[in-house]
């Protein structure tokens, strides 16, 4: 009906043609969640970077509009964060959406804009830049501290592996405070693109603040990846929990290849932490297989805490509540399987391409690995295992079609499934035209990775090699193509 190009999501958030990067610059305001992101409206590389701009009602149905910010003479426009004013305590005006990015040219310094308008255009600051540093500095990331009353912002000093820690009473003079990182969590790449922010661990009613740290190079399955912190942050200095052996523990927020740069937005209503990733990594976003626009980003997710038996809090990660809204039709249903070595079939919804949400649960009694596989007839395939005795789920994309663009880009990831306690692991896996995510029901673990299947997926099969499992309440539904 359409000719869109056959890797175009149907129910990602993408740039309607160009390169894009890093959503950044997320704003509530209104009921619409703004969604800014580096793009390049000229090309499919990275290259003239500006704030790409789109909006949403839903979170899951996107309006583009024309680019909000433009490289000026003080140079590229990279990622930053905005935030409303209700206080006007900048003088922008009480209505105003304030952003901070980074003016990227031979030197990266941060520059101040606001919008009067919506967030559709913006006037820059005439006594930019608000902060410069001699060393690479980026990404800033703003935010009311309701607590002490003042503005917090969060620098990537990229080069240093710390994320600087300002304060400021409105907007444009900064102070810093403490510096973040030194020697501390991942540190083989650059250290990018922080967020900061309160939430409650689920169950026990304790705050804590999570501390976003992107980093690149040097993710858990190479290239680019999303690490995060948890601790306490008294407006000052943020202090990292520890472990039990006293050291500060490196942690995940998504255990796919294809999940970078993650923030969140801010003004979020009904207390909200939502976020949106970048589904690429800097390893071979360039030379993905997609013609008219480079990369996707993530569904949008809901972040919260809990607690896991090993005394370490760690992020939770669910799809937002309006990515129900996707859901088509019921296309199968089966409340039992029972499986052995030889696969059981069901086949995807043939009428739009296999794209489909699946949830089921796996119970593996006998504690075989069980395999649920995305398959065609061209020999594709991806293939996920649950070992139960080892609590992983191992997610193999080595032949899942179009993998040769990129040395790095055939892979086999693997999530902590922290089903210690319970052989029953519950799923719920989203397949798009080029990307699948996993995420354990309760949001243990997500696992983001992209696939270009030569063509679409149209059977799930598993299997339980050497035992017997069983797969619970199976649920396959369709999904419309909203970006249609
Ligand atoms: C992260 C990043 C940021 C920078 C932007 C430039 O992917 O490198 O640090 O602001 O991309 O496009």
């Amino acid at each position: 009906t359409s000719n869109r190009e056959k890797y175009r999501p149907a129910f990602h958030h993408t740039p309607l043609y160009g390169w894009m990067n890093d959503p950044n610059g997320m704003v509530y305001k209104d009921g619409i969640w703004h969604l800014y992101y580096q793009w390049n409206p000229y090309g499919s590389k990275w290259q003239n970077l500006s704030w790409g701009h789109s909006s949403s009602k839903d979170l899951v149905t996107w309006e583009h509009h024309p680019v909000a910010i433009e490289p000026n003479g003080l140079g590229y426009v990279f990622s930053g964060s905005s935030v409303l004013d209700p206080d006007n305590t900048a003088g922008f005006g009480k209505d105003a959406i304030i952003s901070l990015y980074t003016s990227a040219a031979a030197s990266q310094i941060q520059s101040l804009a606001h919008s009067k308008d919506n967030g559709m255009t913006f006037e820059i600051y005439p006594g930019n830049p608000v902060i410069t540093l001699e060393s690479e500095a980026r990404d800033p990331n703003m935010f009311w501290n309701a607590a002490t009353g003042e503005w917090n912002l969060l620098l990537a000093h990229a080069l240093d592996h710390e994320m600087l820690i300002f304060r400021s009473p409105d907007l444009k003079n900064w102070t810093l405070n403490s510096a973040f990182g030194k020697g501390l969590g991942a540190q083989d790449g650059v250290w990018e693109c922080p967020d900061l922010f309160e939430l409650t661990v689920e169950g026990s009613g304790e705050k804590k603040w999570m501390l976003i740290c992107n980093i690149n190079p040097g993710g858990p399955f190479g290239g680019s990846a999303a690490q995060y912190f948890i601790g306490d942050f008294d407006g000052k200095t943020f202090t990292p929990d520890k472990d039990a052996d006293g050291n500060v523990p490196t942690k995940w927020m998504d255990f796919g290849k294809d999940h970078y740069a993650t923030v969140s937005w801010s003004d979020a209503p009904d207390n909200r932490r939502t976020v949106i990733g970048w589904m690429s990594n800097w390893q071979y976003a360039a030379e993905v297989p997609t013609m008219q626009f480079r990369s996707a980003n993530t569904l949008p997710r809901e972040m919260g805490l809990f607690k896991a038996s090993d005394g370490q809090i760690y992020v939770s990660t669910v799809p937002s509540p309006e990515v129900d809204m996707l859901r088509d039709r019921l296309v199968s249903r089966q409340s039992k399987l029972s499986v052995g070595k030889n696969p059981r079939k069901i086949s995807l919804p043939a009428d739009n391409d296999g794209i489909c949400e699946i949830l089921l649960d796996i119970d593996s009694r006998k504690g075989a690995p069980v395999s649920v596989m995305l398959s065609n007839d061209e020999g594709d395939y991806v293939d996920m295992v649950y070992n139960p005795s080892e609590s992983t789920l191992t997610f193999d994309r080595r032949k899942s079609g179009v993998t040769d663009f990129s040395q790095d880009f055939p892979a086999v990831t693997v999530a902590p499934t922290f089903s210690y306690d319970d052989s029953t692991l519950k799923l719920r896996i989203f397949v798009d035209r080029s990307s699948i995510e996993v995420f354990e029901a309760d949001g243990k673990f997500a696992m983001t990775n992209l696939v270009f299947p030569t063509a679409p997926y149209n059977r799930i099969s598993f299997s339980a090699d050497g035992g017997k499992a069983d797969i619970r309440n199976l649920k396959i539904f369709s999904i419309k193509d909203v970006n249609d």
